[in-house]
């Protein structure tokens, strides 16, 4: 693995061994992530074109843990505002010695071009990791969702996962789904109204249903989205009042479900459009630590992108 920029077509062997590797890094405790010299003396670059709290810092953190040196460039004071292009910055960085580059972008496919253009330029040492591009992929949340579900469910193939909300314009519906059924789950219920799901979703090999108080009866696991105004162009939408009452996940929607279900969140959460603030702050929601398990999860996708950690092939 050169670059990580999807969950389709990542073998369930390449899954399972992320997993496996992000929980050696949990190994003493759940809650703590150990330092490790696997990456000292090389140069992560973060470089997010599109706002974010989780992602690009728990990279960093990550990358800190493996003992990297850290570079964040920051996208609003750097030259892109003096009409730089994304690959004449990424050139720029390269010669900065960067050896690996953790991108979020609202254009769907950025991530891909610099791949290909790294690769055109004869630097396939350098790596590539999506952190989030329009609305396709977000790889890495794919990724610590799929530990979060095995971390308190084990057996991919006894659970049913719904996935809430707007669908249409979610890159973490998307990877979580291509992971989900790399990894055998018995059944993915997407649940939203007509207009937030995909149109493709029969094609998805998802079960598409517009009445929450249907979709969630019995569901093992339950990953509410939020509404992503920001990808949204003239849609006909609900207000959030008219979509909480809906769609919200309530107490009484959650009581549908099995009654040890995990309610999932990759965040920001809206309290009182997508979720109410009793299941976002209740017992089983399992929203931080999905944030925690993060940083262990994004140790591992470095670590063996570089090649560096232990039984990792050249
Ligand atoms: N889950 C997620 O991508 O959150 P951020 O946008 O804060 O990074």
């Amino acid at each position: 693995l050169t670059h990580l920029l999807s969950t389709e077509g990542l073998s369930r062997e390449t899954i399972t061994r992320i997993l496996d590797t992000a929980q050696s890094f949990l190994e003493v405790s759940d809650r703590n992530v150990k330092k490790v010299p696997l990456l000292r003396g090389k140069s992560v670059f973060n470089l997010f074109f599109e706002n974010s709290t989780r992602t690009r810092t728990t990279f960093e953190i990550a990358a800190k843990r493996l003992s990297a040196d850290v570079i964040n460039l920051d996208v609003s004071r750097s030259s892109t505002a003096k009409g730089e292009t994304l690959l004449d910055t990424i050139d720029n960085l390269v010669s900065m010695h960067a050896d690996m580059f953790v991108v979020r972008h609202s254009e769907s496919g950025a991530p891909y071009l610099i791949a290909q253009h790294l690769h055109r330029i004869g630097r396939n040492d350098v790596h590539v990791v999506n952190a989030g591009d329009g609305r396709h992929a977000h790889p890495t949340q794919g990724l610590l969702d799929m530990y979060t579900i095995r971390h308190y469910k084990q057996d991919f193939s006894a659970l049913t996962v719904a996935i809430v909300g707007d669908v249409l314009h979610s890159r973490v519906a998307r990877s979580d789904i291509h992971a989900l059924k790399t990894l055998g789950v018995r059944e993915i219920r997407i649940i939203g109204p007509q207009t937030l799901l995909p149109a493709e979703g029969e094609r998805l090999g998802v079960h598409v249903c517009h009445d929450p108080r249907k979709g969630l009866v019995d569901c093992d696991v339950i990953i509410m989205l939020r509404l992503q105004n920001e990808r949204m162009s003239g849609a006909l939408l609900p207000s959030a009042r008219e979509y909480f009452h809906c769609y919200g996940l309530t107490p009484a929607l959650l009581a549908l479900a099995r009654p040890d279900a995990i309610v999932m969140h990759p965040g920001p959460i809206n309290r009182g459009v997508e979720i109410a603030s009793e299941i976002a702050d209740g017992k089983q929601a399992v929203i931080l630590r999905q944030v925690t398990f993060g940083i262990a999860v994004r140790m591992a996708v470095m670590s063996l992108l570089a090649g560096t950690h232990a039984g990792t092939q050249a």
